[in-house]
């Protein structure tokens, strides 16, 4: 799916985190929408930090299906200096695991002579705002200037000795796996001029007959879910985007479906099993 968007302050952004690897980094946290954790997991952040810890945050685990989240964290678990947690970026308690977490993969770091460094990252619409501000709480500063950095790098006391840096900008991937593209511009990732609806909601149609169907027939009262294109003109019926003369205006239709899977209320849904994104990656890659 073309997907037209701007790469807005990518370069600035590639610097400032070469910067900061220059500078001293220990752990990389990546926010990862727990809804699409491989489709939201950026490959270039992953080079630019090569060697670093990696800390893999699943975060709208509210959103997500809670057994394949476990599946998620059980993958990204396996890999090696690489751990991972689940959270709701607006809950205190969850989210002080993330220093914990921190910790424990670079336990020989901490305190003031030997200060933790850890970047956060993280696509658009994530929830690294919601989050860094569930952190901060009221006991954190922020500073803007760091010697020899960008800056556009914020660093944020989390606390005594424990310093997390924030990359504003973006640091969009090439996306090679096409499913990717749709299930970002699914989860609202994507800003919404950039992508044709339609589109993307034919394809949710598509994941969710594989994986929740009766989720959609419930939401929308249908009795069976027959092709893509008749659930979506059904969606449409039951929303009331009617034409004059009994057409169904498509474009809302899509909107209605997306608005309900962005807002949850199809229940809690995963789109990917990290199965099906090794093998669509390597479909990709031989590509
Ligand atoms: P960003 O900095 O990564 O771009 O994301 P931001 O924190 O602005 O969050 C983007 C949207 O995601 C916000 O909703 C935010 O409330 C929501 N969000 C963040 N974390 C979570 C979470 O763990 N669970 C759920 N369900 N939602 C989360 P919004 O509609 O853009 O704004 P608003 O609802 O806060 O007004």
């Amino acid at each position: 799916m073309p997907i037209h968007w701007f790469p807005g302050h990518m370069n600035a952004t590639r610097q400032a985190i070469k910067d900061r690897v220059k500078a001293g980094l220990d752990v990389v946290i990546e926010l990862l929408d727990a809804r699409l954790p491989g489709s939201s997991s950026n490959p270039l952040l992953a080079a630019l930090t090569t060697g670093r810890p990696s800390l893999k945050v699943l975060n709208k685990q509210d959103l997500a299906d809670p057994a394949m989240t476990a599946r998620w964290l059980e993958h990204y678990d396996a890999q090696a200096h690489t751990r991972a947690i689940a959270l709701d970026a607006g809950e205190k308690a969850p989210a002080r695991a993330l220093v914990k977490a921190c910790r424990e993969l670079a336990p020989h770091r901490g305190g003031l002579d030997k200060p933790m460094r850890v970047l956060i990252c993280g696509i658009p619409n994530v929830g690294k705002s919601t989050l860094i501000n569930t952190l901060v709480g009221r006991r954190a500063a922020k500073t803007g200037d760091e010697p020899g950095i960008t800056k556009v790098e914020q660093k944020i006391v989390l606390e005594d000795g424990f310093y997390l840096f924030d990359t504003p900008g973006m640091l969009w991937p090439r996306i090679s796996v096409t499913q990717s593209g749709y299930h970002l511009a699914a989860s609202g990732a994507i800003g919404r001029n950039a992508f044709d609806e339609e589109e993307v909601a034919l394809e949710l149609i598509a994941v969710l007959r594989r994986h929740y169907p009766e989720r959609l027939k419930e939401r929308f009262g249908l009795a069976e879910l027959g092709t893509d294109d008749a659930v979506l003109e059904a969606i449409g019926l039951k929303r009331g985007a009617k034409v004059r003369g009994g057409g169904v205006q498509m474009h809302k239709a899509a909107e209605a479906l997306l608005a309900d899977f962005r807002q949850g209320l199809l229940g809690r849904i995963t789109l990917e099993t990290p199965e099906e994104m090794t093998a669509w990656r390597q479909a990709a890659a031989e590509e």
